[in-house]
């Protein structure tokens, strides 16, 4: 999720991307950089930390009055974020400098190719890479365009490069694959960006390149072709939102657009995750295999939604490891004395990844010796420095207050864990680890496909804007989605709402229930017999009490409608990967009633998205 912006024309490049930078600093960064082209060659200045940082750089290295630049804020993925590793990133052979936005999965072989050739690196980026292979390109020959498409050519993962060329002055070149990039029309000027907000300033036409292509662009023309070199159709528009909505690309909300963004933040969180042969791997966990064999109880730490992620990811990394595992709010963690031993692996969960609760349960668990591995999706933050090993989840900034995306890939990258675990300790048969996988790689369509049928939420949620209170019940893997869906309300539209195990209502719970009360009830797939039907049973029981059930089943389960007053369907998955399909219309429900009631949905009161005291 890096801003990308690239400039040609009359303008001085170095203001224009500067200020394309800033306008696209609500996507987040660590750290952020401009390259022009001057009479010298190359020149680039770049810094870690905010942008202010860069600006002090630039006012004590002043870059020439080049027309032609690229700029990038950048949202570590692979390298922490440091001045070395910040882009733009420039070839060894000093031709070209290039940025970057996404995750280049095959990066490790293709580095140890150059390192073979005698290529040195000066970063630790997946980025440089791409860098590397287009200098030598361009140095054997190949015009900026055909060297970019042979380059994308042999990338795997989800990019969107730009590339200046010292010998090719006046001309960006750019592509893309899975990770979005605009063209900016001007007369006489051309722009590239990740996102229309950079360059709504000067220029209102604009085109949005298709999947796998590459633009080649002068300050008189584009030209757009496939990685093949075919000319290709692009998408013209013209932009009609106001700045504040261009940073939400046309949604009110952030957490409207995090909410449709699960689909890409779930895939991403899932790039790169095997190894040539097959097997799962998982690059930033640098624990030996041995310890991780040795491991005979499992402590998943957090606070929040983030608990509630490391609620589902308990049934799966017990079902597939056969390991114990607790999880505990991060807040009660270290004032119960917990039991730990040097066998103890304790797992944090942390979008920000500074939540204080979270950082005094690590410092805790690793003074009596446990490991422990953060899941987290800011690089660089606290947590995962102060962390044995981590797992980003790389769903890129997550700006409503309320988790949405967040909680999804937290989910995800437990999920990749567990199986890992399972890899290692030989649970479950590789083959069977790959059948899980394919699932998982399944499940950003079907997120997908779940958005695209959220009208009848959207409506749903304009009936009960006066209600007082919302009930939410689930069992298994659905018990902890019943409580996420349960705090989303609290959180937003700030109504009493509750999340239930559909089992333990006739202990309590159901006495709340009253006449005309909404209940969400998430449904177990089928394939569960027993745990369905007795859901089944459970939407019965307050039914007859009253309730008006909104019922969350699987297509083609019709055993629930007699008794659902609304049906939701869900695409038909195995029980465990029912909880990112089954979120969003939760989330949705959430936003929508928000909305409705006229309150700040990426703001609300009292809350913060960075909880940095205990
Ligand atoms: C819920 C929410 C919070 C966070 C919690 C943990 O929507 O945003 O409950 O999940 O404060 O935050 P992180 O994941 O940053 O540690």
């Amino acid at each position: 999720m890096c801003g990308i912006i690239g400039y040609t024309g009359p303008r001085v490049a170095r203001e224009v991307v500067v200020s394309g930078l800033r306008r696209m600093e609500y996507r987040g960064y660590d750290s952020a950089g401009v390259a022009v082209l001057g009479d010298d060659g190359i020149e680039i200045r770049k810094k870690a930390g905010k942008i202010s940082n860069l600006d002090a750089e630039l006012a004590q290295r002043p870059l020439p009055d080049s027309g032609t630049g690229i700029g990038h804020s950048r949202w570590a993925t692979h390298g922490g974020p440091t001045d070395a590793n910040a882009h733009p990133h420039v070839s060894a052979n000093g031709r070209v400098a290039l940025i970057h936005n996404g995750i280049i999965e095959n990066f490790a072989a293709l580095r140890a190719e150059l390192e073979a050739t005698g290529v040195e690196f000066k970063s630790q980026t997946d980025t440089e890479t791409a860098a590397q292979l287009l200098g030598l390109e361009v140095a054997g020959g190949a015009d900026l365009a055909d060297a970019m498409r042979a380059v994308c050519r042999r990338l795997q993962g989800a990019f969107t490069l730009v590339a200046i060329d010292r010998d090719q002055p006046g001309r960006l070149v750019a592509a893309r694959r899975n990770s979005p990039l605009m063209v900016g029309v001007g007369e006489g000027e051309n722009f590239v960006a990740s996102d229309v907000s950079a360059f709504i300033e000067f220029t209102r036409s604009a085109i949005e390149l298709g999947q796998d292509q590459v633009v080649d662009v002068t300050a008189d023309s584009i030209e757009v072709t496939d990685f093949n070199g075919a000319p290709a159709e692009s998408h013209p528009f013209e932009v009609t939102w106001d700045l504040s909505a261009a940073e939400k690309a046309g949604y009110d909300w952030f957490m409207r657009k995090e909410i449709y963004e699960q689909p890409q933040a779930v895939a991403d969180t899932l790039l790169g995750r095997f190894t040539p042969d097959g097997a799962l791997k998982l690059d930033e966990l640098h624990i030996p295999e041995a310890e991780l064999q040795l491991v005979d109880k499992i402590i998943i730490v957090a606070c929040g939604s983030a608990y509630y992620a490391g609620l589902v990811a308990k049934y799966a990394i017990e079902h597939w490891t056969r390991v114990a595992c607790e999880v505990e709010i991060a807040s009660e963690f270290r004032y119960r004395d917990p039991i730990i031993t040097g066998s103890t692996l304790v797992v944090t969960i942390s979008q920000s990844g500074e939540t204080a609760d979270t950082l005094m349960a690590i410092r805790h668990a690793r003074a009596q010796r446990a490991k422990v591995i953060a899941i987290c999706n800011t690089n660089g933050a606290t947590i995962p420095r102060e962390s044995d090993a981590v797992i980003y989840t790389h769903a890129g900034p997550e700006i409503g207050v309320a988790s949405t995306k967040g909680f999804l890939t937290q989910v995800a990258a437990c999920y990749l864990l567990g199986l890992y675990l399972a890899q290692v300790r030989g649970t479950m048969f590789d083959d069977e680890i790959r059948v899980v996988m394919s699932e998982l790689a399944g499940t950003p369509k079907l997120i997908q496909q779940v958005l695209d049928g959220l009208d009848s939420v959207k409506e749903l949620a304009a009936r009960f804007v006066d209600q007082k209170s919302v009930l939410f019940l689930g069992r298994h893997v659905g018990y902890p989605v019943a409580l996420e869906g349960a705090l989303k309300l609290k959180e937003i539209a700030y109504l009493h709402a509750e999340g239930f195990p559909a089992g333990e209502l006739k202990h309590g719970p159901i006495a709340l229930v009253e006449d005309g009360i909404p209940i969400f009830i998430a449904v177990p797939p089928q394939g569960r017999d027993q745990l369905h039907d007795k859901v089944v049973s459970n939407i019965q029981e307050v039914r007859a009490r009253g309730a008006l059930t909104i019922v969350l089943a699987e297509d083609g389960d019709h055993e629930v409608e007699p008794y659902a007053d609304v049906l939701i369907r869900l695409p038909k998955v195995s029980t465990l990967l029912q909880p990112p399909v089954a979120m969003a219309p939760l989330q949705m429900f959430a936003c929508e009633l928000a909305t409705l009631k006229g309150y700040d949905v990426d703001q609300p009161r009292n809350l913060a998205k960075s909880v940095t005291v205990e």
